[in-house]
């Protein structure tokens, strides 16, 4: 995982829109969440969750054949933010592709990544989910500008004789509720102008209240699915590790399945909703501090924008702990160095090119 060193308390949100502290604690159960500074962006950190991961997994870039990032702010419309992590990672022999299912997006990229894997056409994944959401947040609206924060968590996939991994998933859309969630211009329908700047409307709309609703009612229905599909059930399940938009969202949850909160790994409380990054985030913590473990069936759930949902069940097989503790920083000088290389080498192409032509 990587996020952002810079914190944003509801302190500091008090002195920005008329809220309260104490109003975001208990409508939401967020104190604070990470910001991204000016150098730093969705890829940035996609690229030190995936690098971190390549680590723990004991992979080097090459070895992998897929990049899928997860994201709801890509750095463009296109290139997709995953061929950016592609390259600074040095993956050359990995296709890479942006996906969009918002919130949910890295539970349907686990999902693609472990078929993909089963079919036989690829052997290692690498499924990031990462964040600038930020940069569409207004922060003149209390209603949303109190909730995102950005970040990224990353998982690879390596197909595996032994039993476990993706067990079963079930992902759903209901694009009847597009409007509650959305990003309402800067896309091919309302491209950016003058007129929709000037109107806010590249920026992240939200009916707080109806997608409260959604997500309370999807998040125990789909998880039920998912276990019954992989012939499980609740009784066989360690952790739950939902999408952390919500401490409430969560809580109700927990007692639609009637499972107590404590086998729930929730963490919004210091980072918001980080959107795709949020469910690698918590699965990333819940392991390097010991509650996941090899062999505990897990499941993820997520809901979000579209309106979409899903959940995965799973059978925690990689690492338990990582094997030492990573200093992000050594990771940026080694892909700044690698990109600027490559950029070098295709100038120096582009004049022998320029003079054979
Ligand atoms: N500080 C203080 N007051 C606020 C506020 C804030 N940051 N934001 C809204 N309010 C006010 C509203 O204006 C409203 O005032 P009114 O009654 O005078 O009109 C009142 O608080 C209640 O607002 P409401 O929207 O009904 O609050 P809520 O209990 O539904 O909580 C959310 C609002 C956004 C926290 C909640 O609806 C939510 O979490 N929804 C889901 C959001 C989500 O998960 N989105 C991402 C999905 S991936």
């Amino acid at each position: 995982m990587a996020v952002p060193e810079k914190v944003l308390t509801n302190q500091d949100l008090e002195k920005m829109v008329d809220t309260t502290n104490e109003w975001i604690l208990s409508r939401t159960g967020i104190r604070e969440r990470r910001i991204v500074n000016e150098s730093q962006s969705t890829s940035s950190l996609g690229i030190e969750a995936a690098l971190k991961a390549l680590d723990v997994a004991n992979l080097k870039p090459g070895e992998l054949d897929l990049i899928i990032c997860a994201t709801s702010s890509p750095e463009y419309i296109f290139p997709a933010t995953a061929s950016l992590i592609q390259d600074r990672i040095g993956a050359n022999k990995a296709g890479a592709f942006d996906l969009l299912a918002a919130c949910t997006g890295f539970v349907y990229g686990l999902n693609m990544a472990a078929q993909a894997i089963r079919s036989g056409s690829i052997k290692r994944a690498l499924v990031v989910g990462a964040e600038s959401l930020t940069r569409y947040v207004n922060w003149e609206d209390r209603n949303t500008c109190i909730l995102f924060g950005d970040g990224a968590g990353a998982f690879v996939l390596e197909a595996s004789q032994e039993p476990g991994g993706v067990l079963s998933s079930v992902l759903r859309s209901d694009g009847s509720g597009s409007e509650l969630l959305t990003i309402p211009a800067s896309g091919s329908k309302n491209p950016a102008t003058e007129a929709t700047v000037r109107a806010g409307l590249h920026y992240i709309y939200m009916e707080g209240k109806e997608v409260f609703r959604f997500a309370t009612r999807v998040m125990a229905q789909s998880t039920r699915e998912a276990l019954a599909m992989a012939g499980l059930t609740l009784d066989d399940v360690q952790w739950i590790i939902p999408h952390q938009a919500n401490y409430r969202i969560i809580e109700t949850a927990a007692r639609g399945l009637k499972m107590p909160l404590d086998r729930f790994v929730i963490n919004v409380e210091r980072y918001g909703n980080t959107s795709t990054a949020s469910i690698p985030i918590a699965a990333c913590e819940a392991i390097e501090d010991g509650r996941v473990k090899v062999g505990d069936k897990i499941v993820f759930v997520g809901f979000g924008g579209g309106l979409t949902w899903a959940s995965l069940v799973a059978e925690w097989t990689g690492p338990s702990a990582p094997r030492k503790k990573v200093d992000p920083r050594r990771y940026r000088v080694w892909a700044r160095l690698r990109s600027l290389l490559r950029r070098v080498l295709r100038f120096f192409e582009g004049i022998i090119w320029g003079r054979n032509a």
